[in-house]
């Protein structure tokens, strides 16, 4: 998916993650806390998420706030790949700027010599979720009148005639394509 973040003062940043869990609290992807992202989040935690499967003609776009998810699921989570892929991710200094792809290279290979979990105590790998506060649903047609159906968590009394009432707490409404 695309997730989507800005800096505290609103410049926006976007980039593909792997969607790797949802349910009705949200929607998780893990990441390293020190990237670019990780600390957008960590000044302004609210984000945006964009699935586009071309073959359906489908869209499906989700805003909303941002918590980082506990330690114990973060580690499940970074337990369950496989070690080489632990090792990478616990050597990269995610979105800092480095000389060449060597380096990445060595540091690897570095790690891999000298495998100890306490590397991978040290990392900055850590999951979050994104709490929907808005869920749009894009559906292509051929002939240019897509539809639109918007869910979202009504504030206070700003529903209209056109506004349907969904399940747990969300309202639904059709929007011009
Ligand atoms: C298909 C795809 C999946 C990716 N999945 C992840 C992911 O799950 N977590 C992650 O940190 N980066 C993932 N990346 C790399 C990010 O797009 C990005 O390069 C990296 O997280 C650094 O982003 P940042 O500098 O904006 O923080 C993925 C890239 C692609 C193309």
């Amino acid at each position: 998916m695309c997730l989507a973040t800005a800096t505290r003062d609103g410049k926006p940043s976007a980039r593909m993650v792997l969607l790797k869990g949802f349910g009705s609290d949200g929607f998780r992807f893990y990441t390293n806390r020190e990237s670019r992202k990780g600390k957008e989040l960590e000044s302004n935690p609210f984000a945006s998420l964009l699935f586009f499967w071309e073959p359906l003609s489908r869209q499906v776009r989700i805003e909303g706030s941002v918590e980082r998810l506990s330690d114990e699921e973060s580690e499940y989570y970074f337990h369950s790949r496989p070690k080489s892929s632990q090792i990478g991710a616990a050597v990269s200094k995610q979105s800092q700027v480095i000389p060449d792809r060597e380096v990445s290279v060595a540091e690897k290979d570095c790690a891999t010599w000298h495998w100890a979990p306490q590397l991978l105590a040290a990392c900055h790998r850590g999951g979050y979720i994104v709490h929907p506060s808005v869920i749009e649903f894009w559906q292509g047609q051929t002939n240019r009148l897509h539809d639109r159906i918007i869910f979202r968590r009504p504030k206070g009394e700003d529903t209209g005639p056109y506004t349907h009432l969904g399940e747990g707490g969300w309202v639904y409404e059709r929007l011009a394509p």
